[in-house]
């Protein structure tokens, strides 16, 4: 019998087949003709399923899907073979639109909801999205196309828009590059980046989601593909935009502006927003590698007392363990951990530990053990367990992606939660692995029943692994918020756990791309992250430090981090002077927590960022698209870090609208630059006329007494401002039974009177009874004050910041202030 041809093989290989073999980057294997990239042609069908139109050209199919008003997503099938729908980063494609049409012209079909409209050419099959009015707000360049992988199966999927001459791009996570992304190229794998470079990609984290802006237009893509994606803003060619993925399907999702902070608040219903997290994770934290032993980390904690330094959480990173196995204590170093823990929490420390992936191969190991007697450790493609050094020598590695995996995980930490843990840190979950950096390609994942080598895993595996963690911690804490951190993610990773930036070095500019990475963070769906703060690896100056606690302030998540070769780093490390410029700024921290507590419910409930650079408050404003400095915590408060040396000024953008130095209390209008005096004990901060922000009296740690009144810094205004005070219990998930208080505030002032009105909701009982109202920047000298219809007694002189106090009711209604 004549032996079969090997199929796909060319029978002939002449010399140019040999030659494009050669240039072919995708496919090395020479001997193979090369594949082509193959372009979606006419469409010649078309069909309907539900919400979703199902396109071919008789050979690849595009599905377009309603999601809702404002989103729509497109798959490509090369060959028509959908694969099947499962994402870790959309847990659930809500369609949430009752009203769409699908109409047929000469040249094209369009399928439209009340906001947008999708065209699809007849003749090229470009896919195109229009505003109602006709503008077309993203296009196709050239029709997607695909390109077969030889050596894993599947394909290379392509989609290239045109880049319009003034687009501007922003999101993609921590990108330590410039804020506005165009012109450059970037890729998405996760990667232990120790001691990263400006400009370095990919870093820690992979979320393939970004903002266009165009003339003042805002929309979003979502590439939801875990493979290696790529994305390239005008780098290649001045008039395209590409992304592509090494695999798994082209899908992504279209969504609609106009304003940059709709396309946000759409991606997170997509995604999922942060919840909650109890409001001690908002103050201050204190971390090294590592604090050990005891008597240290007692030193540690008594220092912030002794000095007065406010702070809520100290961190062990990996010498708690016993030769770094997760999950055991080095006894050496912590005879007694529940007595310590206990010792710290009275005293108003919550302690986190940080636990790495790797899992030392040690049959005596019970971790170990366990997760080889169940097969939870990933596998190579002949069934080989996959192994790695990591910190504590050979290991292998759980299949978090693997459900049964991550219950297991979960149930680990029961004994870290009884000693009394309160927080866990998730590190080195790219995952990384000494010298290879990574796994290699071929090794196998569960993928929740989806399988898939770790090309198709690797980007979601940290994602997966904090979900563990977070999943477990909350069954095991009963009801309280566990708080988790993690170093890797993917796009949705903010459902369980804040996020820092890795690796930062201690300089100048890596202060400036840290404020830079987290304002992206923030708009690219991750809004509880910070850096290091003073810088992971080297040594700052006092100053440098000085400032990047000023920064902390105004971060999401504030935590202070060191290598273990550098020297000690705490707030009082840099002698006397700077260590009370240091504290006044923690104090400002803690002074501003209801505040940043309500920022943060603000975004779980309604999805609005944390942060909010310049060119999201005013995307109008072409000056502004390449701002990256300037930005709002909340939609309040407008800060502009200083971010170099010996500065003791900075020149500043204010956008428009009527502001007040937080410091002087002194009126400026906005929507112009201008010079500010920034002595290293100051930094720019302003506040929105209009705004009344909550305010503890300073504590040393989070409920260290109970508020016996509440403080709210009421700033006058000339039009009407609304803001939003939030409380609840600060740990347990109650609010998610209406426990809580959304309190409104309405201020509006005419030069001779103002008026301030609340309106409450929710079900929550604080114990307070009465609020301090600082109003501020009266225009007038106040003779009377009418609270509730009723005269308001007492004394209306201005104080030394030219500021009235009232003592009114908590329930109050309505404050009339006049001339
Ligand atoms: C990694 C982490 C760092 C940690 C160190 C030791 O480098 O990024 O934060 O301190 O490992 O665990």
């Amino acid at each position: 019998m004549k032996e079969q041809e090997p199929k796909g093989l060319p029978i002939e290989i002449t010399a140019e087949d040999l030659e494009q073999d050669i240039q072919h980057v995708n496919n090395p294997i020479v001997g193979l003709k090369p594949i082509e990239k193959k372009y979606l042609g006419k469409v010649t069908e078309v069909r309907q399923e539900n919400n979703r139109y199902i396109f071919s050209d008789g050979d690849a199919s595009v599905e377009i899907r309603v999601v809702s008003d404002e989103i729509i997503k497109v798959r490509m099938a090369p060959h028509s073979v959908f694969l099947e729908e499962f994402s870790y980063a959309v847990p659930k494609l809500d369609q949430r639109v009752a009203v769409f049409t699908f109409t047929e012209e000469d040249d094209k079909y369009a399928v439209s909801t009340n906001t947008v409209t999708c065209f699809i050419n007849k003749e090229d099959f470009r896919i195109s999205f229009a505003d109602n009015e006709s503008n077309i707000i993203n296009e196709d360049f050239q029709a997607m196309h695909y390109e077969e992988n030889v050596q894993f199966g599947g394909y290379y999927v392509y989609c290239t828009k045109t880049c319009f001459p003034e687009e501007s791009f922003y999101g993609l996570g921590d990108k330590p590059t410039d804020f506005n992304l165009r012109g450059k190229r970037l890729q998405n794998w996760n990667s232990d980046t120790y001691s990263f470079a400006k400009h370095q990609d990919p870093l820690y984290r992979s979320i393939p989601f970004y903002i266009s802006l165009n003339k003042g237009v805002a929309h979003g893509i979502f590439m939801d593909n875990t493979f290696k994606t790529h994305f390239d803003f005008a780098q290649e060619d001045n008039g395209k935009t590409s992304f592509w993925a090494d695999g798994g399907e082209l899908q992504y999702y279209y969504i609609h502006g106009p304003h940059m902070m709709d396309v946000v608040k759409r991606y997170h219903t997509l995604t999922g927003t942060h919840k909650l997290p109890p409001i001690w994770a908002l103050g201050y934290h204190q971390c090294r590698w590592s604090y050990y032993p005891e008597s240290k980390l007692k030193d540690l904690a008594d220092n912030f007392r002794k000095r007065k330094i406010p702070c809520d959480a100290l961190y062990l990173d990996i010498d708690y363990m016993d030769g770094y196995r997760c999950f055991t204590w080095n006894k050496k170093y912590f005879p007694n951990p529940k007595k310590m823990i206990k010792e710290l929490s009275d005293d108003g420390f919550k302690t986190v530990v940080i636990i790495d992936p790797g899992i030392k191969v040690d049959n005596n190991y019970w971790v170990f053990k366990e997760g080889k007697e169940n097969k939870y450790f990933c596998r190579r493609s002949d069934d080989y367990f996959m192994e790695g050094h990591v910190w504590p020598g050979r290991c292998q590695f759980p299949d978090f992606t693997n459900p049964e995996v991550r219950q297991w995980w979960g149930t680990l930490f029961k004994e870290l939660v009884e000693v009394g843990v309160a927080g866990v840190w998730n590190d080195m979950n790219e995952p990384a692995v000494f010298g290879s950096g990574t796994f290699p390609d071929d090794v196998r994942h569960q993928y929740d029943g989806h399988r898939g080598s770790h090309r198709k895993a690797h980007n979601v595996y940290g994602m997966q692994m904090v979900r563990a963690t977070y999943d477990g911690l909350k069954l095991l804490q009963k009801n309280k918020r566990p708080f988790t951190i993690t170093r890797a993610g993917y796009a949705g990773v903010q459902r369980y756990s804040s996020v820092w930036t890795g690796d930062n070095v201690a300089t100048w500019e890596h202060l400036k791309i840290g404020s830079i990475q987290m304002q992206r963070l923030s708009v690219s769906g991750i809004p509880f992250a910070g850096t290091d703060i003073g810088g992971f690896s080297g040594e700052p100056s006092g100053e440098l430090f000085t400032r990047w606690i000023q920064l902390g302030v105004f971060s999401p998540f504030m935590r202070a981090h060191s290598a273990g070769d550098t020297a000690e780093r705490e707030p009082w490390s840099f002698g006397p002077e700077l260590e009370d410029i240091n504290r006044k700024f923690i104090e400002l921290r803690y002074k501003l927590l209801p505040y940043i507590y309500s920022t943060f419910w603000e975004h779980h409930r309604y999805g609005f960022p944390i942060l909010r650079p310049v060119v999201m408050i005013e995307q109008h404003n072409p000056t502004n698209h390449y701002r990256e400095d300037e930005f709002t915590f909340g939609d309040k408060i407008l800060v502009c870090p200083v971010l170099e040396e010996g500065a003791t000024s900075r020149r500043l953008y204010l956008p428009e609208g009527q502001w007040f130095d937080y410091w002087t209390h002194e009126t400026i209008t906005g929507g112009k630059e201008l010079d500010v005096l920034a002595p290293l004990d100051s930094m720019p901060i302003f506040v929105k006329a209009g705004s009344v922000i909550p305010e503890f009296p300073v504590m040393q740690h989070v409920n260290e007494f109970e508020v016996e009144e509440m403080i709210f810094q009421v700033y006058y205004s000339d039009y009407e401002v609304n803001s939003f005070y939030f409380e609840d219990h600060g740990d347990t998930f109650a609010y998610e039974q209406d426990i809580y208080l959304e309190k409104k505030f309405v201020v509006n002032g005419d030069k001779k009177s103002m008026l301030i009105k609340q309106s409450i909701e929710g079900l929550f009982t604080p114990r307070y009874e009465t609020y301090d109202l600082k109003i501020i920047g009266l225009p007038f000298k106040p003779s009377k004050v009418v609270v509730d219809g009723k005269d308001y007694i007492g004394d209306l002189a201005f104080d030394d910041l030219k500021r009235v106090r009232l003592k009114v009711n908590k329930n109050f209604r309505q404050v009339q202030i006049f001339k």
